[in-house]
C-alpha cells in the first residue's frame, strides 16, 4: 500500500541499453509537495531514470506507480497529459509572441459575440498574472515577447504554465546549467514555492549546494542503483559526497578515482 500523499513510486526499475545495465533496480518514492534532488556521478543513470518517469524511454523492468496506479507512458505527451513533465529551458516557448500567448497556446479563452469568436485577453492576462504571483515570479510585462526575456524568466514561464494547467510532478535535469548566480537563486526559490502548492519536484543537479538549498530529500544514484535516500535535514554534504563516490565513511581507504570526484564536487 502506498500512503495517500505518495505521488510517484518507482519499484525496482531496470534499464539496459544492449549490454549496458544503466539502471539496476531503482526504488524510491516522491510525495506531493516534496522536492527530491537526484545526485550522482556522470553516467550514474540519472537522466535515464528521468526519461523513464516522463515517458521518453521505456524501462526494461520494474514499475512506475503514479497516484497509486501502475502507469506505462509511451510518450512524453502521454506523461504530460497525466501531469508529469520534464521542463527544459525555453525549448517549448514561442519567442515571437508574448507571455500570455505562451501560457494559453492552444487553450485560449474565447467567447462568441454575434457568432464571432473573440479572445478574452483581459481574462487570460489576469490568470497568467495570478499564476506568476503564486510562484513569486516577477516579469516586467506579460505583454513582452518571450524573445526579450532572460533564460531564468523563460524557465519561470515554463514552470508556472505547467502548474497552471494541472501539472503534478515536474522533472528538471540540470535546470540552472546556463544561468548566473542570481537567476539560479531565484530559480531555487521558485521551485520551493511550486512545491508548496503541492507539486512534486525532481531536480537533477551536480552542485551540492543547490541540492542542500532546495531539496527535502536527497536520492543518490551510483552505477544504476540507489546509493542513498536521506532527508536533507538528516545528512551532510560530506556524507552525500561519500554516497556519490562510494568512498568509505568510516576511515576505509578511498579509491583514487573517487578521491578525484570528491575534490571536484567540493569545489562547487
Ligand atoms: N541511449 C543510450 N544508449 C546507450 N547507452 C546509454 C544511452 N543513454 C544512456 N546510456 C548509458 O547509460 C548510463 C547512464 O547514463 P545517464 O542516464 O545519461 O547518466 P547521468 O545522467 O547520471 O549522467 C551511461 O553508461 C550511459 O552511457
Ligand atoms: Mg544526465
Amino acid at each position: 500500500m502506498t500512503e495517500p500523499k505518495s505521488l510517484l513510486r518507482l519499484d525496482n526499475i531496470t534499464k539496459n541499453f544492449g549490454a549496458i545495465e544503466a539502471l539496476r533496480g531503482i526504488s524510491f518514492e516522491i510525495k506531493r509537495g516534496e522536492v527530491v534532488a537526484l545526485l550522482g556521478d556522470n553516467g550514474a543513470g540519472k537522466s535515464t531514470l528521468v526519461k523513464i518517469i516522463s515517458g521518453g524511454l521505456e524501462q526494461s523492468g520494474g514499475k512506475v506507480i503514479f497516484e497509486g496506479e501502475e502507469r506505462n507512458f509511451s510518450s512524453p505527451a502521454e506523461a504530460k497529459a497525466a501531469g508529469i513533465e520534464t521542463v527544459y529551458q525555453d525549448l517549448s516557448l514561442c519567442t515571437n509572441v508574448d507571455v500570455v500567448a505562451n501560457f494559453f497556446m492552444g487553450r485560449e479563452i474565447v467567447k462568441r459575440f454575434l457568432g464571432i469568436p473573440i479572445l478574452q485577453e483581459a481574462e487570460m492576462e489576469a490568470a497568467v498574472a495570478k499564476a506568476m504571483a503564486n510562484a513569486g515570479t516577477k516579469i516586467p510585462s506579460l505583454r513582452t515577447n518571450v524573445e526579450h526575456l532572460s533564460g531564468g524568466q523563460r524557465q519561470a514561464i515554463e514552470l508556472n504554465r505547467f502548474v497552471h494547467w494541472g501539472g503534478k510532478l515536474v522533472l528538471l535535469d540540470e535546470p540552472f546549467a546556463a544561468l548566473g548566480v542570481e537567476q539560479t537563486r531565484r530559480g531555487l526559490e521558485m521551485i520551493k514555492r511550486i512545491a508548496a502548492q503541492g507539486i512534486g519536484v525532481v531536480i537533477i543537479t551536480h552542485i551540492m549546494a543547490q541540492a542542500f538549498q532546495v531539496a527535502d530529500r536527497i536520492v543518490v544514484i551510483r552505477q544504476g542503483k540507489v546509493a542513498g535516500n536521506v532527508l536533507r535535514t538528516q545528512t551532510s554534504p560530506d556524507e552525500v559526497v561519500q554516497m556519490i563516490t562510494g568512498g568509505a565513511i568510516h576511515g576505509e581507504a578511498i579509491p583514487a578515482d573517487a578521491q578525484e570526484t570528491q575534490k571536484s564536487l567540493q569545489q562547487h
